[in-house]
């Protein structure tokens, strides 16, 4: 599978991608909003196999995409939609870029391409989201790609001495028009 947007080309992960995960998961920025203090190089490893092993899924429930630079081929995070099992008519999604990336909008177009994979060839009816209530880049980027606030869930995580709020997100097929009819065409 292979995703292009107008500045991204959102691929499949190959196994020497783990490097380049690995670097960017070890940034402070990063792990601002994560239960954990960074990754070693195995576990970056062994996330990268299970986005390849997923790859192999027939039929295929879950896509978890290598977000790259279409100009440059850097690979600078990944964005994923995933379902319990291929006929599943809701899915998730979940994204992450490297901090020198953030600001320009890359997780905002990737999520939106992911949005329409989603509602167009896997013809799900729901996609929904969550991110930690403080992580206001990720909800604005999910607010940006067309999904609602649906929930507060209060003190719903623990994690570095501290409860976290947590807010979901949804979108339905009622609210999705295609990005390319929403952009004029293209
Ligand atoms: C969340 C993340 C992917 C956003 O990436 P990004 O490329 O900066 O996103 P975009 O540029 O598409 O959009 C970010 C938006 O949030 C805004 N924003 C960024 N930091 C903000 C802050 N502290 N407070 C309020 N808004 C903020 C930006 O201004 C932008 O909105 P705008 O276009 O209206 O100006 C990135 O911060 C990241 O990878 N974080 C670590 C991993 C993570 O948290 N993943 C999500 C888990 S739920």
């Amino acid at each position: 599978m292979i995703l292009r947007t107008p500045r991204l080309v959102l691929r499949e992960f190959t196994a020497d991608d783990w490097a380049a995960t690995h670097a960017y998961q070890q940034d402070p920025r990063y792990l601002r909003f994560y239960d954990r203090d960074g990754v070693t190089e195995r576990q970056a490893q062994a996330i990268v196999y299970t986005f390849i092993l997923w790859q192999g899924e027939q039929p295929r429930a879950k896509a978890q995409l290598a977000v790259t630079l279409a100009d440059t081929g850097e690979l600078i995070g990944n964005v994923g939609l995933r379902r319990d099992t291929a006929d599943d008519p809701v899915a998730d999604m979940g994204y992450e870029l490297a901090p020198a990336h953030w600001g320009h909008g890359y997780a905002t177009e990737a999520a939106r391409a992911m949005i329409d994979l989603g509602f167009g060839e896997w013809g799900v009816e729901r996609i929904h989201a969550h991110c930690v209530a403080d992580n206001e880049a990720s909800a604005r980027v999910l607010r940006k790609a067309g999904l609602r606030q649906e929930a507060c869930l209060r003190d719903h995580q623990w994690f570095k001495d501290q409860y976290w709020d947590v807010l979901i997100f949804g979108m339905t097929r009622a609210d999705w028009s295609p990005s390319a009819e929403r952009e004029g065409g293209g």
